[in-house]
């Protein structure tokens, strides 16, 4: 098969349905999860400051390793364990499917005061660098900071199966966002390089077989410029062993090394439309992202204020979110919501087109009976039916009840079949696109005293028969919902770090 057809064979393979759910594991023994923390034993590990102080607003800031660490401790550190009983589990800054964390993080730095010059592997778990690689002559080219980012996607397969590899997808969205928002705490305006899989692969040492020999291999994601030369080092002697997570695997999806292979690609050239479009000025302030949390429950019967909801409208608009404004393409995912519960705005399924374009087609694609009302004066809010909407939400979010519970739920509609024809990899772009809109969901939330919470699960073909979509131009590709959250008062917190 060729990728493409790989690409839709997998989506349509992968989708939940309301008779059979996609193909998992039928049992799992949770004593058994995969570490969520990868080491590289043999590698100098050099500890990150804690407790480094925000510069105020206004001033440069310079890298160093000190801003590095505020960095990734607002985008990528935990940020809270919890424990119930015996068990006892670490959060971070970011959300992750199933608290599983697939998504791993490099650092190359090159002329970094503090830091050597280097490829390092960031260890959450203890907030420190690993040296993975290095090179004793460097070619002087300027001071850079560059992130990568790769996924093990075994760390998902394990607990989802077959569909585990579109969260990893939405989970890498969820990180760029999360570090696009940590980089504005700091003046920093992160760009997405367009490089090819394979040089991402040569650049983390992907392609090292033989150190991967025996332990789950890293899948490359994508890789940023933070500061200075878009050309990231490349470094020429490597250290250390990645750690094996699972001793003991007991399934094999070998449809998940299909869908990795057949996605590989670069992230295409920013246009000169979207790379001047986005905020440079906005952040989120730091406590939000450190105290960010997915609503476990929702209470049910809070009305959310006109206000709040048209802030989370606002922070999902193009150009509306730090949190998304890293993203250099135009937009082509557009967010559905069942309005439940918000003051003076009718509960029924609404439209937000992220795009001129997409209102057109997604008009000529949906279902005929659809209203299409503009429900707001400033943004581009259409009501299609008014309906009360929490029981179909439930239904069709794998009958979880946070979708009927909170006050908005939202199914995120990518466009599909044209994006992936032209080049498969935009089948992972569309996915981390929809993961930062979470994102931005979730940060907004936040801010205003409410909060979010992704839902992977979901039926993808019974929201289609409800948007009236009757091909693959679009498929929906992440739900999420937003509501007033009820904390469960048995589990204690401890801090991230002693
Ligand atoms: C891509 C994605 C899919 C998720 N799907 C669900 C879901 O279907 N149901 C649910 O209750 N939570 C879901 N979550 C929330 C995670 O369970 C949550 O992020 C994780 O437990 C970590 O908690 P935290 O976000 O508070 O750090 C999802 C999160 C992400 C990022």
């Amino acid at each position: 098969m060729d990728a493409v057809a790989t690409v839709l064979a997998y989506h349509e393979r992968t989708k939940h349905r309301l008779d059979q759910y996609a193909t998992g594991p039928g049992s799992l023994d949770w004593d058994a999860q995969p570490d969520p923390f990868r080491r590289w034993a043999g590698a100098t590990e050099i500890p990150l400051p804690r407790d480094s102080a925000i510069p105020e607003p206004g001033n440069e800031v310079v890298p160093t390793l000190e801003t590095l660490s505020i960095l990734l401790r607002h985008a990528v550190a935990i940020t809270a364990w919890k424990q119930y009983g015996p068990s006892r589990w670490s959060l971070r800054a970011h959300p992750s499917s199933g608290n599983l964390h697939p998504t791993e993080t490099y650092v190359l730095s090159r002329g970094i005061a503090g830091l050597g010059d280097g490829l390092y592997h960031y260890q959450a778990r203890d907030h420190s660098l690993e040296l993975r690689a290095s090179s004793p002559l460097l070619p002087d080219e300027g001071a850079s900071l560059h992130l990568a980012f790769t996924s093990i996607p075994w760390r998902e397969a394990w607990k989802y199966g077959e569909r585990a590899f579109r969260y990893c997808q939405l989970d890498m969205g969820h990180v760029l966002a999360a570090v696009a928002c940590s980089a504005a705490l700091l003046g920093w305006s992160p760009r997405l390089l367009a490089l090819d899989s394979d040089t991402l692969d040569g650049y983390l040492g992907l392609d090292r077989i033989d150190d991967f020999a025996g332990v789950e291999q890293e899948e490359a994601e994508v890789m940023l410029t933070l500061f200075g030369n878009a050309e990231p080092p490349a470094f020429t002697e490597w250290h250390g062993r990645p750690s094996l997570l699972d001793a003991r695997p007991m399934y094999q999806w070998p449809i998940i090394e299909e869908i990795a292979e057949a996605t590989r690609g670069a992230l295409p050239s920013p246009s000169d439309e979207t790379r001047t479009a986005a905020p440079r000025t906005q952040r989120v302030s730091p406590e939000i992202l450190l105290r960010r949390r997915s609503a476990q429950a929702f209470d049910g019967h809070s009305v959310m204020p006109g206000p709040v909801f048209r802030q989370l409208l606002a922070a999902l608009l193009p150009g509306g979110s730090p949190a998304a404004s890293l993203w250099p393409l135009a937009a082509r995912v557009h967010p559905v919501l069942f309005v439940h519960r918000v003051a003076e705005v009718v509960p029924g399924l609404y439209i937000l087109p992220r795009s001129e374009s997409g209102l057109i087609a997604l008009g000529e694609a949906m279902r005929r009976e659809f209203a299409w009302t503009p429900a707001d004066v400033d943004l581009p809010l259409y009501q299609l039916v008014a309906a009360r909407t929490e029981r179909t939400a439930r239904t069709v979010s794998c009958h979880q009840d946070i979708a009927s519970q909170c006050a908005v739920g939202f199914m995120f509609v990518a466009e599909f079949a044209a994006p992936v024809a032209e080049a498969p990899a935009a089948w992972r772009h569309l996915h981390w696109e929809a993961g930062m809109l979470g994102h931005a969901l979730t940060l907004a939330a936040e801010a205003e005293g409410w909060r979010g919470t992704g839902i992977g699960c979901f039926f993808d073909d019974a929201d289609h028969e409800i948007l009236g979509l009757k091909d693959d131009r679009f498929q929906v590709i992440y739900h999420f919902a937003v509501g007033m959250p009820v904390d469960d008062a048995r589990l204690t917190t401890l801090p991230a770090y002693d």
